[in-house]
């Protein structure tokens, strides 16, 4: 076959899939194949705008290392990751809702106990908060030893991964064998995507903002449960409504509460005042549905 037009391409290209081995490999490529060609045609790419896009995706590769990230960023800002959290881990009635993972996860943090303290080296500060609730299964009993994978942006809005300072505000607190949890950490606030690479010139040029909502991320999990990566939002932050990454949900809302007790305060080994956050977990039970991958940067570098 030979002298195709812009009418046969897409079936030419098409066909020469045929061969490949595994099925699910050629149902990908020949639907990619399909949108690509149609959107070309849909737009009429000119040679300087293609060009452009090639430009484009090869900075975006290579601002990437084993610390940054610029194709999930990417995915993140185009709605796409949060397409395939919607596709591959429906809500289950009850259940906390999942969301974006984003750029800035970091296997290996620290392990701490019930009560732990993430703010301990923390270069900066922020207004205190205690968080703690529980970790249940949708009848609302406590799942025990459950492991909470946390972390949040400093008070800069900088993840500790985007330096060389060590983890920060990042830690893997256990609950207690009744579900129980607490940890000592700042309130998270908003914060700006990373915008010094590619991805922030695309998001210049769509005229839109770069802010995420202020949000504590969490990846929770317990044996015979479905982990959920999550995040918990704080009500009232001015982004929620425009979040650059599309992962806003109204069940991750949580309200963060002054408390002036001394008392309390001594108690818990927290100022007086300072803030609260009671916040449960609810997880799904392990129905043999596949786990959401957990990605840091690094596992994206061969
Ligand atoms: C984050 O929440 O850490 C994040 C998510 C998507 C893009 C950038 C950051
Ligand atoms: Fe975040």
């Amino acid at each position: 076959m030979r002298q195709f037009t812009e009418d046969t391409l897409t079936d030419a290209v098409v066909a020469r899939l045929k061969n490949a081995e595994d099925p699910r490999f050629r149902q990908i490529m020949t639907s990619a194949v399909k949108h690509l060609h149609a959107f070309a045609r849909e737009v009429q790419l000119t040679e300087e705008e293609w060009f452009e896009g090639i430009r484009f995706l090869t900075s975006v590769g290579q601002k990437c290392d084993d610390k940054r990230q610029e194709f999930i960023l990417l995915s993140d800002i185009l709605g796409l990751s949060m397409m395939i959290v919607a596709l591959n881990h429906k809500s289950v009635p009850g259940a906390t809702e999942a969301t974006v993972l984003g750029p800035f996860f970091a296997h290996g943090a620290k392990e701490y106990e019930y009560g732990a303290d993430l703010r301990e080296g923390a270069s900066l500060k922020g207004e205190d908060v205690y968080v703690s609730g529980r970790v249940l299964s949708l009848d609302g009993k406590p799942v025990p030893n459950a492991l909470l994978d946390i972390c949040q942006a400093k008070a800069d809005g900088i993840y500790d991964v985007q330096t060389d300072s060590g983890f920060e505000l990042r830690g893997r607190v256990k609950a207690n064998a009744k579900g129980e949890y607490a940890f000592k950490s700042y309130k998270p606030k908003f914060y700006s995507v990373p915008v010094d690479g590619p991805v922030g010139e695309l998001i210049r040029a769509t005229g839109n903002h770069h802010m995420r909502p202020a949000h504590m991320h969490a990846i929770v999990s317990a044996p015979g449960y479905q982990p959920v990566i999550t995040h918990v939002f704080v009500e009232g932050d001015p982004y929620l409504d425009g979040d650059a990454v599309f992962a806003v949900k109204d069940s991750l809302i949580g309200k963060y509460r002054k408390v002036e007790d001394a008392a309390e305060a001594k108690r818990l080994g927290m100022p007086n005042p300072f803030l609260r956050l009671d916040w449960d977990f609810r997880l799904a039970p392990d129905a043999g549905v596949k786990a959401r991958k957990v990605i840091a940067p690094s596992d994206a570098i061969a």
